[in-house]
């Protein structure tokens, strides 16, 4: 039997199509509800509304599961790396090895930035927050590299491999140098033989005298923190990049309207809060229950970063994911973090407060993804930029959907207007 919507308004009925998802989701399809009723629908913040259809995630809030184009994350963790995984979630299949080949060379072929390029960060202080610059120099891509760039759907389509590998190649390289930069050390360039993970940690660590070598466990635990950030539906960071995009922005200029909207604390930035948060309690001998009290105030400001999601209303199964590896990563490499320890006391502490517990707050996939950047020797100011190298696919495979969706709109939602009514124009003589 189909689905069927009415809307009662007054003593009138207006049926409604109905919309059944690949996974059974359910939508009403108010499209024309504005133009047969004079109505429109209102969901501030649009956390119960569809503002698209798409086949690149699936993720079910309720029940914890996140699938990238059908494979569910806990085996694309298992078994798969962040290149073959950027490859599935872009173009929609795994890669064969022939395919996997040509992606990681082309890659390969885009990770240097040119010296133009280089400029840029010249400009900043060396202060000068990492997700800024990272705005900065990835929307300069769209100058430097203009005839992938041109604003047109058609012409920049058929670029469009070569800009998706700038893409991601680039903001991986452009991360590395910013953290070079901040140093004050020397830009370390890509090397054609190295792997992505591998190339990023040498850019990130080696010095003109010794190469840094990755251990295979440090590049694995790398591999696995970027893929699975690397797409999650349509948050805040990518539904940013579909509005831009829609505007028939291309490629470069849409990721960059991404990385500003990741930067906020309560999206991409509650990583490095957390480990901040952890920091605090080590140094105040605290055990957790100052910050938790006062999260339980209510206040924005307060939070407990790290905890809660807009979706998952269950376990956000990438931290469950991420927590495992982070307790592997430190055994590993020999470290014993105390910040790990006071996050697992601080999760147990939540699972047993009837105001977490009843609001469905556990931990995000940002709780412990700081642990393991810390292991790995990214500083807390560059985890989002990391955050922003992961999430990278699912901006472009998201851009590529509203680029090639021919029926698509400019995104241009509406409001409820609650301002002044109709008034005069009063001379600045004869007001108050
Ligand atoms: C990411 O959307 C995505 O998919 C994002 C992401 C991705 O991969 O792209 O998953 C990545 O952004 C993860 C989230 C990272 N942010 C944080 O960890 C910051 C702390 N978390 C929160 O600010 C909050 O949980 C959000 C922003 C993540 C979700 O906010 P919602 O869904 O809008 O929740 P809400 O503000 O409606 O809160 C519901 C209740 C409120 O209490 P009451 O008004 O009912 O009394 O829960 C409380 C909130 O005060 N609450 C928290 C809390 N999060 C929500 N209380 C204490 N600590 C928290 N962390």
């Amino acid at each position: 039997m189909p689905h069927t919507a009415s809307v009662k308004l007054d003593d009138k009925e207006f049926p409604l199509p109905v919309m059944q998802g690949s996974e059974g989701e359910l939508a009403i399809d108010t499209r024309k509800l504005r133009t047969e009723t004079g109505y429109i629908c209102y969901d501030q913040g649009y956390g119960n509304t569809g503002s698209c259809e798409s086949k690149v995630t699936f993720l079910d809030g309720d029940n914890g599961i996140l699938r990238y184009r059908g494979y569910p994350i806990e085996q694309l963790a298992e078994k798969s790396d962040f290149v073959e995984t950027a490859y599935l979630v872009i173009y929609g299949e795994l890669p064969t090895p022939a395919q996997r080949k040509a992606f990681g060379l082309l890659l390969r072929q885009n990770a240097a930035v040119e010296t133009q390029m280089q400029r840029i960060f010249e400009g900043f202080p060396v202060e000068a927050p990492p997700m800024a610059m990272l705005t900065s120099i990835v929307a300069s891509m769209a100058s430097h590299h203009s005839e992938l760039a041109t604003n047109n759907f058609e012409k920049d389509l058929q670029n469009f491999d070569l800009a998706a590998a700038m893409a991601i190649s680039k903001t991986r390289t452009i991360a590395a140098m910013i953290y070079r930069y901040q140093k004050g050390k020397p830009y370390i360039y890509p090397k054609q033989d190295l792997p992505f993970c591998e190339n990023f940690l040498h850019m990130m660590f080696s010095e003109p005298y010794k190469e840094y070598i990755a251990e295979p466990e440090v590049a694995r635990a790398l591999n696995l923190l970027l893929l699975l950030h690397a797409d999650h539906e349509q948050n805040c960071s990518t539904s940013t990049v579909r509005t831009v995009g829609s505007s028939a922005a291309n490629l470069f200029t849409s990721i960059a309207a991404g990385i500003c909207a990741l930067s906020g604390p309560l999206h991409g930035g509650a990583n490095g809060a957390v480990l901040q948060m952890l920091q605090t309690i080590h140094d105040e001998g605290d055990d957790g229950t100052r910050f938790i009290a006062a999260a339980k105030s209510g206040s924005k400001s307060n939070r407990l970063m790290g905890f809660g999601h807009a979706v998952y209303r269950n376990f956000d199964p990438r931290a469950r994911i991420i927590g495992k590896a982070a307790e592997d990563v430190l055994k590993k490499l020999g470290i014993k973090d105390p910040l790990l320890d006071i996050a697992r006391n601080l999760e147990q502490a939540t699972l047993k407060d009837d105001y977490f517990v009843s609001r469905k707050l556990y931990p995000n996939v940002d709780f412990y993804s700081g642990i393991i950047m810390r292991a790995l020797g990214i500083p807390t100011n560059m985890f989002t930029v990391l955050f922003a190298v992961g999430r990278s696919p699912g901006w472009i495979a998201n851009w590529h959907e509203v680029a090639s969706n021919a029926k698509g709109r400019i995104y241009r939602p509406r409001q409820i207007y609650v301002g002044h009514t109709k008034r005069d124009y009063v001379p600045i003589d004869q007001r108050a």
